[in-house]
């Protein structure tokens, strides 16, 4: 009998005690075991279940009853406010990226890929293998698996110019995703109270780890193409910053991909003012008419700070990312990262580790290529079909998202929940923005489920913007 055994008795009682006034007594095991062909270990994880839930309680030696009503008085947390005081920062807490849909039939607003795109077989594969591996009653060290870490290396040594020392695996962390990597960076490189440059829009996780470490954010303007390199130059000379934070490929939320020659000025300007680029390599997998180049591959004295995430094109369940950095950076990084999380699973590092090293995972990334320009065009098509008022600047090269300027006068946040009242999920571009917003913008994820339903999505977009 499977799990899934299980979570079947527990939904047919769920409906049973649904019906039931509190206090019945649910059929004993026996006679759940006769109704449900199931084995009485089943039959007592689905009871568990329900017991975890509040729906039921046991009498061990009497019976499992439908949970009487408590009569207890209601929380007093008031003291919490005196105890916490005001909130120094306020960190964007719910962001639409993050939210599970409901029974919305289009979801555009989330931040991963659906199952269809991910190579699931590889991944149930190697999690069968984990499982059966040392690493699953071991750790793992501070720094990562040595087999992984030199993997990460040489992906980027791949693309480093014969000019360029290429990276090794010492300059390799592993983390638990990028996201705490972005906070370990900027505590580590910048500081509380220190600035960031940052391109706005820029990815909101990065803002809210900004904000939970304490740096000065110092946005500048960023378009399909990139930032404005003579703004950067700016904020960098205004400020004394020694950090800008930024995606060079499928800027998320833009989709931008920075030129070779915006990049070397980009390199210039951070060598400049004795900086670094802390550069988010997040949609590495996901090029669609072109090829994400890091910049880190380019440079040879540790201004560059490199981020690589496997969440995305492996499995939202293995969250392993990567972070190159050389030097004494390398190192204060690492003692944060040993300060904050220790070491990552093992067990998930072997597996993100099995996945990338068979022959099957570059056939599904080049696969996926074909997916994601089926998608993205599709998408494309469907908005300039439904909602022309949404203006798209161009298709993005890679990435997963579309990112659009609505009308002026429009309310993002309104047109988001408007939407969802037809069901339609989207992300309000405001969370993309660490200062105000100069125009309203949504984003749409072109990667989630129900592609075929495009058309309709963008019809609702169309009318509640025609609204
Ligand atoms: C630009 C960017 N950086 C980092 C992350 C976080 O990635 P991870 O899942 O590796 O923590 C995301 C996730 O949406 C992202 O879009």
């Amino acid at each position: 009998m499977t799990d899934d055994s299980s979570g079947r008795i527990a939904a047919a009682l769920r409906a049973w005690i649904g019906d039931a006034p509190p206090g019945s007594r649910l059929p004993s095991t026996r006679a759940l075991v006769t109704e449900h062909g199931a084995s009485p270990v089943t039959v007592q994880r689905a009871l568990t279940l329900l017991r975890t839930e509040g729906l039921v309680e046991t009498s061990p030696g009497v019976g499992t009853f439908t949970r009487r009503p408590r009569e207890a008085r209601p929380s007093d947390f008031s003291w919490q406010t005196g105890a916490l005081g005001a909130p120094a920062r306020r960190i964007p807490s719910s962001p639409a990226a993050l939210r599970s849909s409901g029974d919305e039939p289009f979801a555009l607003h989330s931040g991963y890929p659906d199952v269809e795109l991910l190579p699931e077989r590889l991944v149930r594969a190697a999690f069968g293998r984990a499982a059966r591996h040392d690493a699953a009653m071991r750790r793992a060290p501070s720094a990562g698996l040595p087999e992984l870490r030199a993997w990460f290396a040489s992906e980027l040594a791949q693309a480093t110019p014969r000019s360029a020392t290429p990276p090794t695996a010492r300059d390799v962390l592993v983390l638990p995703g990028t996201q705490t990597g972005l906070s370990t960076a900027f505590h580590a490189l910048v500081g509380s109270g220190r600035p960031l440059i940052v391109e706005s829009p820029t990815y909101w996780g990065a803002i809210a780890a900004a904000e939970r470490v304490g740096v000065e954010l110092v946005p500048v303007p960023s378009g399909p193409d990139g930032p404005d390199i003579d703004e950067l130059a700016r904020a960098f000379a205004r400020t004394g910053a020694r950090a800008f934070y930024a995606h060079p490929n499928y800027a998320n939320p833009t989709g931008a991909q920075w030129s070779p020659a915006l990049g070397d000025q980009v390199l210039d300007l951070v060598a400049a003012h004795g900086a670094f680029l802390i550069e988010d390599d997040w949609a590495h997998d996901f090029g669609i008419t072109t090829d994400a180049t890091p910049l880190a591959a380019r440079d040879g004295d540790g201004h560059v700070v490199y981020l690589r995430s496997l969440t995305k094109s492996v499995s939202p369940a293995v969250r392993v990312a990567g972070l190159i950095a050389r030097g004494p950076a390398r190192d204060r990084i690492l003692a944060e990262t040993q300060a904050e999380s220790m070491y990552v699973s093992p067990v998930l590092q072997h597996v993100a580790l099995d996945v990338v090293t068979r022959p099957g995972w570059g056939t599904h990334v080049r696969g996926l290529r074909a997916a994601l320009r089926a998608r993205r065009d599709a998408l494309v098509d469907a908005l300039a079909a439904h909602a022309p008022q949404a203006h798209l600047a161009s298709p993005p090269p890679g990435g997963l998202n579309l990112w659009l300027r609505l009308p002026d006068g429009a309310d993002a946040r309104h047109i988001a929940a408007s939407c969802e009242r037809r069901g339609l999920l989207i992300a309000p571009g405001d969370e993309w923005f660490p200062a105000e917003p100069p125009g309203p913008h949504v984003r749409l994820n072109f990667s989630g489920p129900a592609p075929d339903r495009f058309a309709d999505a963008m019809r609702i977009l169309g009318s509640v913007l025609a609204d």
